[in-house]
């Protein structure tokens, strides 16, 4: 497995595997990797002949406040596991060679990104955008694969690839629990032992609207949201947000959408977790 931390190397490897007729797969990724990110690396091995997993810790979508300096970082287990999955390059650049002192372009969306976790997140989208866009430039990828953890995330940059034409098919990997369904997270390290037991209030609410939204459609969206608000705020979460829309545009659902976003965002301790899942009618 190759490893590149000059972007300048990794688009000219990107460039010679193009030119020899190979089909490239990019998973882009913040690293401290786990099972989630090796289902999208195993979806990435079926679609590529070339699989370029990028570890990048992108200081442009933390706000200030933010997560940044103690985002969890194992380079070496990360390397070692991508080789596992079958990865064939690893791409760590550091944040210099990635963002010149004096840049002033950005790719910004102006409508799916003001809600959800764009209202607690102003710049976190653009800060996204801006670095996949530089990241399909880099790779090439004929194909990248992205994960339903972040719907809203895979949501925008669908919506990027189609309002700028970029030669990019992307593939979406069904989000991964741990064994007490917990969605899987690099940010999980930084519970308790007791908060993660509490944030077990997250999944259950969503397995709970997820059974009530299949039932009886959008005829249920107020009351899961209330389930879902009360329960984790009873097991001590804070609530940011629990909203269901419509998956097509984040608007809010009709009895003609087909299908929903259930979405939940709470903090339990100091630790930002989301979760949701998809429903379609
Ligand atoms: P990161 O949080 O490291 O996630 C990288 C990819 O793994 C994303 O597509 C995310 O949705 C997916 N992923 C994370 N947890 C998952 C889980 N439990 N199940 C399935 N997929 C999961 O998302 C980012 O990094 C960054 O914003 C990035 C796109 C790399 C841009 O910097």
């Amino acid at each position: 497995m190759k490893i590149f931390h000059q972007p300048g190397e990794l688009q000219a490897y990107a460039l010679e595997c193009k030119r020899s007729g190979k089909r490239i797969a990019l998973v882009p990724t913040m690293g401290f990797l786990h099972a989630g990110h090796a289902s999208l690396i195993d979806i990435a091995r079926e679609r590529g002949d070339e699989v370029i997993v990028s570890i990048f810790v992108n200081p442009t979508q933390f706000a200030p406040n933010e997560d940044l300096d103690k985002y969890p970082r194992d380079f070496e287990n990360d390397c070692r596991l991508c080789e596992a999955h079958g990865a064939t390059a690893v791409f760590a650049p550091a944040p210099e060679s990635m963002y010149a002192s004096d840049r002033s372009i950005w790719v910004d969306e102006t409508t799916l990104s003001k809600v959800l976790c764009g209202k607690s997140r102003p710049i976190h989208f653009r800060g996204v955008l801006t670095v996949v866009s530089k990241l399909f430039n880099l790779a090439l990828p004929d194909v990248a694969v992205f994960g339903k953890k972040d719907a809203q995330q895979a949501i925008i940059i669908k919506r990027m690839v189609r309002d700028l034409n970029f030669p990019v098919e992307i593939v979406l990997g069904d989000l991964i629990r741990d064994t007490d369904n917990v969605a899987m997270s690099s940010r999980n390290r930084y519970l308790s032992e007791d908060e993660r037991r509490r944030a077990r209030s997250i999944s259950e609410s969503v397995f709970y609207a997820e059974k009530q939204l299949k039932a009886q459609g959008v005829a249920a969206v107020d009351e899961v949201v209330e389930y879902a608000r009360k329960h984790i705020t009873e097991a001590g979460g804070v609530v940011d947000y629990v909203e269901v829309r419509d998956s097509s545009d984040l608007e809010a659902p009709t009895a003609s959408s087909c299908g929903v976003l259930f979405a939940v965002a709470a903090v339990f301790g100091t630790t930002r977790l989301i979760d949701n899942c998809f429903v379609d009618f």
